[in-house]
Protein backbone atom coordinates (compact mmCIF):
# COMPACT_ATOMS: atom_id res chain seq x y z
CA UNK A 1 0.00 0.00 0.00
CA UNK A 2 1.52 3.31 -0.89
CA UNK A 3 1.18 5.84 1.91
CA UNK A 4 0.71 10.08 1.33
CA UNK A 5 1.52 12.89 2.97
CA UNK A 6 -0.97 15.06 1.53
CA UNK A 7 -0.62 18.89 2.74
CA UNK A 8 -3.51 21.74 2.40
CA UNK A 9 -6.27 19.23 1.39
CA UNK A 10 -8.90 21.15 3.15
CA UNK A 11 -8.60 23.39 0.65
CA UNK A 12 -10.06 23.71 -2.78
CA UNK A 13 -7.86 21.70 -5.01
CA UNK A 14 -6.35 19.30 -2.44
CA UNK A 15 -10.25 18.33 -1.53
CA UNK A 16 -10.50 17.81 -5.11
CA UNK A 17 -7.08 15.72 -5.06
CA UNK A 18 -8.64 13.51 -2.14
CA UNK A 19 -11.22 12.64 -4.23
CA UNK A 20 -10.05 12.16 -7.32
CA UNK A 21 -7.72 9.81 -5.81
CA UNK A 22 -10.20 7.97 -3.98
CA UNK A 23 -11.82 6.74 -7.23
CA UNK A 24 -8.34 5.98 -8.93
CA UNK A 25 -6.73 4.19 -6.42
CA UNK A 26 -8.09 1.17 -4.00
CA UNK A 27 -5.08 0.21 -2.03
CA UNK A 28 -3.74 4.06 -0.34
CA UNK A 29 -3.43 5.66 2.59
CA UNK A 30 -3.57 9.74 2.46
CA UNK A 31 -2.57 11.69 5.84
CA UNK A 32 -4.09 14.83 5.12
CA UNK A 33 -2.09 18.05 7.27
CA UNK A 34 -4.33 20.73 7.12
CA UNK A 35 -3.94 23.76 9.36
CA UNK A 36 -7.66 25.02 8.22
CA UNK A 37 -6.99 28.30 7.96
CA UNK A 38 -9.64 30.81 6.18
CA UNK A 39 -9.16 29.08 2.97
CA UNK A 40 -9.43 25.34 4.69
CA UNK A 41 -13.05 23.85 5.56
CA UNK A 42 -13.31 20.38 6.80
CA UNK A 43 -17.17 20.63 4.92
CA UNK A 44 -14.86 20.43 1.52
CA UNK A 45 -13.76 16.56 3.38
CA UNK A 46 -17.47 15.61 4.14
CA UNK A 47 -18.03 12.84 0.78
CA UNK A 48 -14.75 11.34 2.44
CA UNK A 49 -15.99 10.29 6.32
CA UNK A 50 -15.09 7.04 7.36
CA UNK A 51 -12.87 6.29 4.21
CA UNK A 52 -10.24 4.23 5.83
CA UNK A 53 -7.73 5.12 3.25
CA UNK A 54 -8.04 8.84 3.84
CA UNK A 55 -7.37 10.52 7.33
CA UNK A 56 -7.17 14.22 8.38
CA UNK A 57 -4.55 15.99 10.99
CA UNK A 58 -5.15 19.45 12.04
CA UNK A 59 -1.60 21.35 12.16
CA UNK A 60 1.09 23.51 10.19
CA UNK A 61 3.21 22.29 7.81
CA UNK A 62 5.96 24.54 9.55
CA UNK A 63 5.51 23.12 13.01
CA UNK A 64 9.12 20.40 12.64
CA UNK A 65 7.64 18.35 15.44
CA UNK A 66 4.17 17.43 14.29
CA UNK A 67 5.41 16.79 10.94
CA UNK A 68 8.17 14.73 12.08
CA UNK A 69 5.82 12.59 13.85
CA UNK A 70 3.52 11.99 10.97
CA UNK A 71 6.44 10.90 9.15
CA UNK A 72 7.71 8.26 11.98
CA UNK A 73 4.13 6.98 12.12
CA UNK A 74 3.44 6.62 8.77
CA UNK A 75 6.68 6.37 6.83
CA UNK A 76 5.09 7.93 3.48
CA UNK A 77 6.15 7.19 0.11
CA UNK A 78 4.64 10.47 -1.33
CA UNK A 79 4.81 14.07 -0.08
CA UNK A 80 2.49 16.32 -1.73
CA UNK A 81 2.38 19.40 -0.90
CA UNK A 82 -0.98 21.62 -2.00
CA UNK A 83 -0.24 23.88 1.66
CA UNK A 84 0.22 27.62 0.94
CA UNK A 85 -1.09 31.06 1.16
CA UNK A 86 -2.67 31.29 -2.42
CA UNK A 87 -4.34 34.40 -2.78
CA UNK A 88 -2.43 37.15 -5.10
CA UNK A 89 -4.41 40.39 -3.52
CA UNK A 90 -3.92 38.77 -0.08
CA UNK A 91 -0.28 38.30 -0.40
CA UNK A 92 -0.17 42.29 -1.50
CA UNK A 93 -1.33 43.47 1.87
CA UNK A 94 0.51 40.56 3.96
CA UNK A 95 3.78 39.56 2.50
CA UNK A 96 5.27 37.83 5.18
CA UNK A 97 2.55 35.46 5.98
CA UNK A 98 3.26 33.95 2.54
CA UNK A 99 6.90 33.85 3.49
CA UNK A 100 6.27 31.89 6.60
CA UNK A 101 3.84 29.00 5.03
CA UNK A 102 5.07 28.89 1.35
CA UNK A 103 8.45 29.09 1.92
CA UNK A 104 9.38 28.01 5.59
CA UNK A 105 6.71 25.48 5.18
CA UNK A 106 7.64 23.97 2.07
CA UNK A 107 11.68 23.74 3.42
CA UNK A 108 9.67 22.32 6.72
CA UNK A 109 8.62 19.60 4.92
CA UNK A 110 11.79 18.85 2.87
CA UNK A 111 13.74 18.38 5.60
CA UNK A 112 11.35 15.75 7.39
CA UNK A 113 11.30 14.03 4.42
CA UNK A 114 15.01 13.81 3.66
CA UNK A 115 15.56 12.80 7.56
CA UNK A 116 12.82 9.97 7.39
CA UNK A 117 13.82 9.15 3.44
CA UNK A 118 17.71 9.01 3.66
CA UNK A 119 19.49 7.06 5.69
CA UNK A 120 23.49 6.74 5.91
CA UNK A 121 23.79 8.44 2.91
CA UNK A 122 21.24 6.12 0.69
CA UNK A 123 18.01 7.14 -0.21
CA UNK A 124 15.27 5.09 0.30
CA UNK A 125 13.85 3.66 -2.58
CA UNK A 126 10.32 4.84 -4.54
CA UNK A 127 10.06 7.83 -2.68
CA UNK A 128 8.66 11.18 -4.19
CA UNK A 129 8.50 15.12 -2.93
CA UNK A 130 5.89 16.69 -5.17
CA UNK A 131 5.66 20.62 -4.93
CA UNK A 132 2.20 21.95 -6.48
CA UNK A 133 3.37 25.17 -8.29
CA UNK A 134 1.55 27.63 -10.25
CA UNK A 135 2.75 29.32 -13.53
CA UNK A 136 2.94 32.46 -11.99
CA UNK A 137 6.33 31.73 -11.01
CA UNK A 138 7.09 32.69 -14.76
CA UNK A 139 5.88 35.95 -14.83
CA UNK A 140 3.59 37.63 -17.78
CA UNK A 141 3.83 36.99 -20.81
CA UNK A 142 2.98 39.52 -24.15
CA UNK A 143 0.61 38.87 -26.61
CA UNK A 144 2.31 35.78 -27.91
CA UNK A 145 4.01 33.06 -26.53
CA UNK A 146 3.58 30.61 -23.61
CA UNK A 147 5.39 29.57 -20.57
CA UNK A 148 7.33 26.11 -20.84
CA UNK A 149 9.70 24.60 -18.51
CA UNK A 150 12.78 26.84 -19.73
CA UNK A 151 10.86 29.56 -19.14
CA UNK A 152 13.62 31.56 -16.42
CA UNK A 153 11.60 32.12 -13.43
CA UNK A 154 10.12 35.97 -13.18
CA UNK A 155 7.70 36.54 -10.25
CA UNK A 156 6.17 39.50 -9.63
CA UNK A 157 3.67 39.08 -6.63
CA UNK A 158 4.62 38.17 -3.34
CA UNK A 159 2.46 35.30 -3.81
CA UNK A 160 4.58 34.30 -7.11
CA UNK A 161 8.01 35.22 -5.53
CA UNK A 162 6.72 32.91 -2.32
CA UNK A 163 6.37 30.26 -4.31
CA UNK A 164 9.02 30.59 -6.55
CA UNK A 165 11.15 30.54 -4.06
CA UNK A 166 9.96 27.32 -2.82
CA UNK A 167 10.41 25.71 -5.82
CA UNK A 168 13.94 26.78 -5.88
CA UNK A 169 14.08 25.19 -2.50
CA UNK A 170 12.81 21.68 -3.83
CA UNK A 171 15.31 21.81 -6.66
CA UNK A 172 18.07 22.61 -3.73
CA UNK A 173 16.98 19.49 -2.35
CA UNK A 174 17.25 17.40 -5.22
CA UNK A 175 20.58 19.20 -6.83
CA UNK A 176 22.62 19.24 -2.98
CA UNK A 177 20.81 16.02 -1.92
CA UNK A 178 19.99 14.01 -4.16
CA UNK A 179 15.66 14.17 -2.96
CA UNK A 180 13.24 12.38 -5.60
CA UNK A 181 11.46 15.66 -6.25
CA UNK A 182 9.13 16.69 -8.88
CA UNK A 183 7.39 20.40 -9.35
CA UNK A 184 4.11 20.83 -11.44
CA UNK A 185 3.59 24.43 -12.79
CA UNK A 186 -0.27 25.05 -13.25
CA UNK A 187 -2.43 27.77 -14.85
CA UNK A 188 -5.33 28.89 -12.99
CA UNK A 189 -7.90 26.18 -11.54
CA UNK A 190 -11.80 26.16 -11.69
CA UNK A 191 -14.15 23.96 -10.31
CA UNK A 192 -16.00 22.56 -6.45
CA UNK A 193 -14.64 23.92 -3.77
CA UNK A 194 -12.78 27.21 -4.55
CA UNK A 195 -12.93 30.18 -2.35
CA UNK A 196 -14.53 33.03 -3.09
CA UNK A 197 -12.14 35.51 -3.38
CA UNK A 198 -11.02 33.87 -6.40
CA UNK A 199 -12.50 35.51 -10.08
CA UNK A 200 -14.95 32.48 -11.13
CA UNK A 201 -16.97 31.80 -7.35
CA UNK A 202 -16.94 35.48 -6.77
CA UNK A 203 -18.31 36.56 -9.74
CA UNK A 204 -21.05 33.80 -9.38
CA UNK A 205 -21.93 34.38 -5.80
CA UNK A 206 -21.93 37.66 -7.11
CA UNK A 207 -24.50 37.48 -9.80
CA UNK A 208 -26.31 35.32 -7.90
CA UNK A 209 -27.24 38.13 -5.38
CA UNK A 210 -27.47 40.98 -8.04
CA UNK A 211 -24.38 42.44 -6.21
CA UNK A 212 -21.63 44.66 -8.09
CA UNK A 213 -18.88 42.49 -10.30
CA UNK A 214 -15.61 44.36 -9.66
CA UNK A 215 -13.73 43.69 -12.64
CA UNK A 216 -9.61 44.84 -12.21
CA UNK A 217 -8.57 47.41 -14.87
CA UNK A 218 -9.42 47.02 -18.45
CA UNK A 219 -10.45 43.26 -18.08
CA UNK A 220 -8.50 42.12 -20.78
CA UNK A 221 -5.95 40.41 -18.00
CA UNK A 222 -5.73 36.59 -19.79
CA UNK A 223 -5.67 33.46 -17.74
CA UNK A 224 -5.74 30.08 -18.68
CA UNK A 225 -8.43 28.17 -17.16
CA UNK A 226 -8.22 23.87 -16.34
CA UNK A 227 -10.62 21.94 -14.55
CA UNK A 228 -9.66 20.91 -11.13
CA UNK A 229 -9.74 17.08 -11.85
CA UNK A 230 -7.76 17.67 -14.61
CA UNK A 231 -4.59 18.76 -12.55
CA UNK A 232 -5.50 15.92 -9.79
CA UNK A 233 -5.07 13.71 -12.82
CA UNK A 234 -1.80 15.67 -13.63
CA UNK A 235 -0.60 15.91 -10.38
CA UNK A 236 -1.18 11.75 -9.95
CA UNK A 237 0.55 11.15 -13.23
CA UNK A 238 3.71 12.73 -12.05
CA UNK A 239 3.42 11.55 -8.62
CA UNK A 240 3.68 7.85 -10.22
CA UNK A 241 6.04 8.42 -13.31
CA UNK A 242 7.83 11.76 -13.44
CA UNK A 243 11.44 11.73 -13.96
CA UNK A 244 13.09 12.99 -10.78
CA UNK A 245 13.92 16.82 -10.65
CA UNK A 246 11.67 17.42 -13.36
CA UNK A 247 8.98 20.40 -13.43
CA UNK A 248 5.98 19.90 -15.53
CA UNK A 249 3.77 22.30 -16.78
CA UNK A 250 0.14 21.88 -16.42
CA UNK A 251 -2.10 23.68 -18.72
CA UNK A 252 -5.24 22.99 -21.46
CA UNK A 253 -4.18 25.91 -23.59
CA UNK A 254 -7.65 27.52 -22.62
CA UNK A 255 -6.87 31.25 -22.60
CA UNK A 256 -9.73 34.07 -21.90
CA UNK A 257 -9.86 37.60 -21.29
CA UNK A 258 -11.24 38.02 -17.83
CA UNK A 259 -14.23 40.09 -18.88
CA UNK A 260 -14.94 36.55 -21.05
CA UNK A 261 -15.67 35.13 -18.23
CA UNK A 262 -17.75 37.45 -16.39
CA UNK A 263 -19.80 37.68 -19.66
CA UNK A 264 -20.13 33.98 -19.52
CA UNK A 265 -20.59 33.61 -15.78
CA UNK A 266 -24.17 36.57 -16.46
CA UNK A 267 -25.37 34.65 -19.23
CA UNK A 268 -25.41 30.90 -17.82
CA UNK A 269 -26.67 32.48 -14.75
CA UNK A 270 -29.41 34.35 -16.34
CA UNK A 271 -30.29 31.59 -18.28
CA UNK A 272 -30.66 29.20 -15.40
CA UNK A 273 -32.07 31.37 -13.24
CA UNK A 274 -34.71 32.90 -15.62
CA UNK A 275 -33.55 36.55 -13.59
CA UNK A 276 -33.71 39.28 -15.97
CA UNK A 277 -31.79 41.59 -13.26
CA UNK A 278 -29.33 39.40 -14.04
CA UNK A 279 -27.74 41.22 -17.01
CA UNK A 280 -24.17 43.08 -18.14
CA UNK A 281 -25.27 46.58 -15.85
CA UNK A 282 -23.79 44.72 -13.27
CA UNK A 283 -20.07 44.89 -14.63
CA UNK A 284 -18.13 47.72 -12.34
CA UNK A 285 -14.56 48.52 -13.81
CA UNK A 286 -12.54 48.97 -10.31
CA UNK A 287 -8.93 49.87 -9.86
CA UNK A 288 -6.26 47.65 -11.02
CA UNK A 289 -4.58 44.82 -8.93
CA UNK A 290 -0.69 46.15 -7.86
CA UNK A 291 1.71 44.58 -10.34
CA UNK A 292 -1.50 42.92 -12.11
CA UNK A 293 -0.01 40.23 -14.67
CA UNK A 294 -0.59 40.30 -18.00
CA UNK A 295 -1.64 37.16 -20.03
CA UNK A 296 -0.18 33.82 -18.79
CA UNK A 297 -0.38 30.42 -21.03
CA UNK A 298 0.97 27.50 -20.16
CA UNK A 299 2.58 25.03 -23.02
CA UNK A 300 1.74 21.38 -21.48
CA UNK A 301 3.90 19.31 -24.67
CA UNK A 302 6.65 18.07 -22.08
CA UNK A 303 3.78 16.69 -19.68
CA UNK A 304 1.71 15.42 -22.19
CA UNK A 305 4.33 13.67 -24.56
CA UNK A 306 6.50 12.10 -20.90
CA UNK A 307 3.27 11.45 -19.35
CA UNK A 308 0.24 10.96 -21.20
CA UNK A 309 -1.25 13.74 -19.78
CA UNK A 310 -4.40 15.48 -21.95
CA UNK A 311 -7.29 17.79 -20.42
CA UNK A 312 -10.48 15.98 -20.44
CA UNK A 313 -12.82 18.86 -19.67
CA UNK A 314 -13.49 21.70 -22.47
CA UNK A 315 -14.25 25.10 -20.65
CA UNK A 316 -17.72 24.95 -22.15
CA UNK A 317 -18.28 22.15 -20.09
CA UNK A 318 -16.41 22.78 -17.17
CA UNK A 319 -17.98 25.85 -16.17
CA UNK A 320 -21.23 24.68 -16.51
CA UNK A 321 -20.58 21.75 -14.11
CA UNK A 322 -18.45 24.51 -12.04
CA UNK A 323 -22.02 26.90 -11.73
CA UNK A 324 -23.93 23.65 -11.33
CA UNK A 325 -22.18 22.91 -8.25
CA UNK A 326 -22.16 26.80 -6.52
CA UNK A 327 -26.40 26.34 -7.52
CA UNK A 328 -26.61 23.24 -5.66
CA UNK A 329 -24.54 24.07 -3.12
CA UNK A 330 -25.63 27.25 -1.37
CA UNK A 331 -25.15 26.12 2.51
CA UNK A 332 -21.73 25.93 1.78
CA UNK A 333 -21.37 29.44 -0.05
CA UNK A 334 -23.16 30.64 2.68
CA UNK A 335 -21.19 29.44 5.32
CA UNK A 336 -17.80 30.64 3.56
CA UNK A 337 -19.17 33.80 3.04
CA UNK A 338 -20.29 34.58 6.78
CA UNK A 339 -18.34 36.07 9.16
CA UNK A 340 -14.82 37.13 8.12
CA UNK A 341 -14.99 36.97 4.87
CA UNK A 342 -17.76 40.22 4.98
CA UNK A 343 -14.86 42.07 6.28
CA UNK A 344 -12.26 40.26 3.84
CA UNK A 345 -14.74 41.81 0.83
CA UNK A 346 -14.94 45.41 2.18
CA UNK A 347 -11.29 45.84 2.70
CA UNK A 348 -10.82 44.68 -0.75
CA UNK A 349 -13.67 46.29 -2.78
CA UNK A 350 -15.09 49.55 -0.82
CA UNK A 351 -14.08 52.38 -2.35
CA UNK A 352 -11.74 50.56 -4.94
P1 LIG B 1 -6.52 27.17 -1.14
O1 LIG B 1 -6.17 28.51 -0.63
O2 LIG B 1 -7.91 26.88 -1.59
O3 LIG B 1 -6.15 26.06 -0.06
C1 LIG B 1 -4.97 26.10 0.67
C2 LIG B 1 -5.08 25.09 1.81
O4 LIG B 1 -3.84 25.09 2.51
C3 LIG B 1 -6.17 25.40 2.81
O5 LIG B 1 -6.88 24.22 3.12
C4 LIG B 1 -5.40 25.90 4.03
O6 LIG B 1 -6.07 25.63 5.25
C5 LIG B 1 -4.12 25.13 3.89
N1 LIG B 1 -2.99 25.78 4.58
C6 LIG B 1 -2.61 27.08 4.51
N2 LIG B 1 -1.55 27.30 5.29
C7 LIG B 1 -1.22 26.11 5.85
C8 LIG B 1 -0.20 25.68 6.73
N3 LIG B 1 0.71 26.53 7.21
N4 LIG B 1 -0.15 24.39 7.11
C9 LIG B 1 -1.08 23.51 6.63
N5 LIG B 1 -2.06 23.86 5.81
C10 LIG B 1 -2.14 25.14 5.40
O7 LIG B 1 -5.49 26.89 -2.32
P2 LIG B 1 -5.70 26.11 -3.70
O8 LIG B 1 -6.24 27.05 -4.70
O9 LIG B 1 -6.36 24.83 -3.42
O10 LIG B 1 -4.16 25.86 -4.09
C11 LIG B 1 -3.47 24.69 -3.62
C12 LIG B 1 -2.05 24.73 -4.14
O11 LIG B 1 -2.05 24.78 -5.56
C13 LIG B 1 -1.28 25.97 -3.67
O12 LIG B 1 0.03 25.56 -3.39
C14 LIG B 1 -1.30 26.90 -4.89
O13 LIG B 1 -0.16 27.71 -4.90
C15 LIG B 1 -1.29 25.90 -6.02
N6 LIG B 1 -1.93 26.33 -7.27
C16 LIG B 1 -3.19 26.84 -7.27
C17 LIG B 1 -3.82 27.18 -8.48
C18 LIG B 1 -5.22 27.72 -8.52
O14 LIG B 1 -5.67 28.14 -9.58
N7 LIG B 1 -5.96 27.74 -7.43
C19 LIG B 1 -3.13 26.97 -9.69
C20 LIG B 1 -1.82 26.46 -9.64
C21 LIG B 1 -1.24 26.13 -8.44
O1 LIG C 1 -2.17 30.96 -12.42
C1 LIG C 1 -2.31 30.16 -11.29
C2 LIG C 1 -2.78 31.01 -10.12
O2 LIG C 1 -4.13 31.33 -10.38
C3 LIG C 1 -2.62 30.31 -8.77
O3 LIG C 1 -1.27 30.09 -8.52
C4 LIG C 1 -3.23 31.16 -7.66
O4 LIG C 1 -3.18 30.46 -6.43
C5 LIG C 1 -4.68 31.46 -8.01
O5 LIG C 1 -5.24 32.31 -7.04
C6 LIG C 1 -4.78 32.11 -9.39
O6 LIG C 1 -4.22 33.45 -9.37
P1 LIG C 1 -4.94 34.67 -10.13
O7 LIG C 1 -4.50 35.92 -9.50
O8 LIG C 1 -4.80 34.53 -11.60
O9 LIG C 1 -6.49 34.32 -9.76
P2 LIG C 1 -7.72 35.24 -9.31
O10 LIG C 1 -8.93 34.38 -9.35
O11 LIG C 1 -7.43 36.00 -8.07
O12 LIG C 1 -7.82 36.30 -10.50
C7 LIG C 1 -8.01 35.88 -11.84
C8 LIG C 1 -8.02 37.12 -12.71
O13 LIG C 1 -9.20 37.88 -12.43
C9 LIG C 1 -6.87 38.08 -12.45
O14 LIG C 1 -6.45 38.66 -13.67
C10 LIG C 1 -7.46 39.14 -11.53
C11 LIG C 1 -8.91 39.20 -11.97
N1 LIG C 1 -9.90 39.53 -10.91
C12 LIG C 1 -9.88 38.79 -9.78
C13 LIG C 1 -10.78 39.06 -8.76
C14 LIG C 1 -10.76 38.26 -7.48
C15 LIG C 1 -10.83 40.55 -11.12
O15 LIG C 1 -10.86 41.20 -12.18
N2 LIG C 1 -11.71 40.82 -10.11
C16 LIG C 1 -11.73 40.12 -8.93
O16 LIG C 1 -12.55 40.44 -8.03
Amino acid sequence: MKKYLITGCAGFIGSNFVYYMLRRHQDILMVNLDKLTYAGNLENLKDAEGDPRHTFVQGDICDRPLVEKLFSQYDFDYVINFAAESHVDRSISNPGLFVQTNVQGTVNLLQCAKEAWLRDGVWAEEKKFVQVSTDEVYGSLGDEGYFTETTPLCPHSPYSASKASADLFVMAFHDTYGMPVNITRCSNNYGPYQFPEKLIPLMINNVKHHKPLPVYGDGMNVRDWLYVEDHCKAIDLVAQGGRPGQVYNVGGHNERPNIFIVKTIIAQLHDRLQDDAINETLIHYVADRLGHDRRYGIDPAKIRQELGWYPETPFEQGIVKTIDWYLCHETWMDHVTSGDYQKYYEAMYKNR
